[in-house]
């Protein structure tokens, strides 16, 4: 098949990296070689691009660029909350459908049940609520795309003298953050979820909140984590996130309607098929659906010899077979979550692809049942 051909609806996964993304990056990667920490003119520009970034980045979440730490991604960015807050004393409840970048960032996490929808159980939270606690609670599920009601449940925490934190990776960029309003104290981003280069992210750490920085060495990010910056990958993070904020509201709209027309359709393409997670409360560009009597992992092998790139949930877990642990966390039979497939969108993502989309499951699921 020609490349140009494939179907890529695996954006929860990972994003391309937009040309823009590219461009701004190309003369870090070849020329501009200095190391932010030296004082010569190399190292000054360096660090200038390092600071530009950071406004970027800081302007899509409307934070202070000064409460920004940059990470590796949003892998480190949730263990720096987390494990953070735990060396500082913290207990931390975190809900059973969150990424395992949280959930095993600590020997003990509390974990908090959440319902059909995979909504947490704000109720069993607050019971559990304590002043030497740290809440974690992602922003959107990457699985099912379920977006979670944080600015409750941060009023809450904070109502108890609990720390909050957010793991808005596959929310931001898509739905509208503003810090300055939301009242988390913690919050990861990662570059390529939103275009731009993997191996980047950054937390916000609200001004006052104490945490025991993991990454020493150095006194790069002010002393919060240590090591030489990527300043490439810095600057394409901040590329995209300008980008992404320009066209969020256009691109929500467009790819919240493509999702539900591409929903209508599937389901009426397989008859019997179901949608796993919230349809009240989601992000615009993932929908996970079950199919009757065949396993996630047959459809996306099916779709992927069809040039078609889906997933039957988390990226990191694929390769192994597993059922879904945010599945089965809302309550359902091993079987049933074997058979989900996330199918997530992205700009590249027209409605003409839909009908093929349609033929490809339904040639699969008729093959496989
Ligand atoms: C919700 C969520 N959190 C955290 C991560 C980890 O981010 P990164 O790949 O940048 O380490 C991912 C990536 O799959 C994710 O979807």
């Amino acid at each position: 098949m020609n490349p140009a051909d494939y179907l890529y609806l695996d954006h929860a996964a990972t994003t391309p990296v937009r040309q823009e993304v590219w461009e701004a990056m190309r003369p870090h990667v070849m020329g501009g070689y200095g190391n932010a920490s030296s004082l010569h003119r190399f190292g000054r520009d360096a660090k200038k691009a390092i600071d530009r970034a950071r406004e970027q980045v800081a302007s899509l979440i409307n934070a202070d660029p000064r409460d920004l730490v940059f990470t590796s991604g949003g892998t480190e960015a949730n263990n720096l909350a987390l494990r953070g807050s735990a060396d500082s004393g913290r207990r931390i409840l975190a809900s059973a459908v969150e990424h395992h970048s949280v959930l095993r960032a600590a020997e003990t996490i509390t974990e908090i049940s959440v319902d059909a929808e995979g909504l947490v159980e704000v109720d069993r939270l607050e019971s559990e609520l304590s002043d030497d606690a740290i809440v974690s609670l992602m922003h959107g599920n990457n699985e099912t795309g379920t977006v979670q009601p944080i600015a409750e449940v941060a009023a809450s925490c904070h109502d108890r003298g609990a720390l909050f934190h957010t793991d808005a990776v596959q929310s931001a960029g898509r739905i509208p953050i503003d810090v300055e309003t939301l009242p988390v104290d913690l919050l990861s981003l990662s570059a390529h979820k939103l275009y731009g280069p993997k191996g980047a992210g950054a937390l916000f750490v609200r001004r006052g909140t104490r945490l025991a920085w993991q990454m020493r060495g150095g006194s790069q990010e002010r002393g919060r984590r240590a090591g030489t910056e990527n300043v490439a990958a810095l600057v394409g993070f901040g590329e995209a996130c300008a980008l992404a904020r320009r066209e969020l509201e256009t691109e929500n709209i467009r790819q919240s309607q493509l999702r539900d027309a591409m929903e209508i359709a599937l389901l009426n393409t397989v008859p019997g098929s179901w949608v796993n997670g919230s349809r009240r409360s989601r992000l615009p560009h993932i929908l996970h659906l079950g199919f009757p009597g065949v396993e996630g992992e047959t459809i996306m092998l099916g779709l992927d010899q069809e040039g078609i790139a889906v997933s039957t949930g988390s990226a990191c877990n694929s390769g192994s077979v597993d059922a879904s642990h945010v599945l089965l966390a809302m309550g359902q039979s091993h079987a049933k979550a074997h058979g989900g497939v996330r199918i997530s969108l992205g700009r590249e993502t027209k409605e003409s692809s839909i009908p093929r989309l349609c033929e490809s499951i339904k040639r699969v699921v008729a093959a496989s049942s």
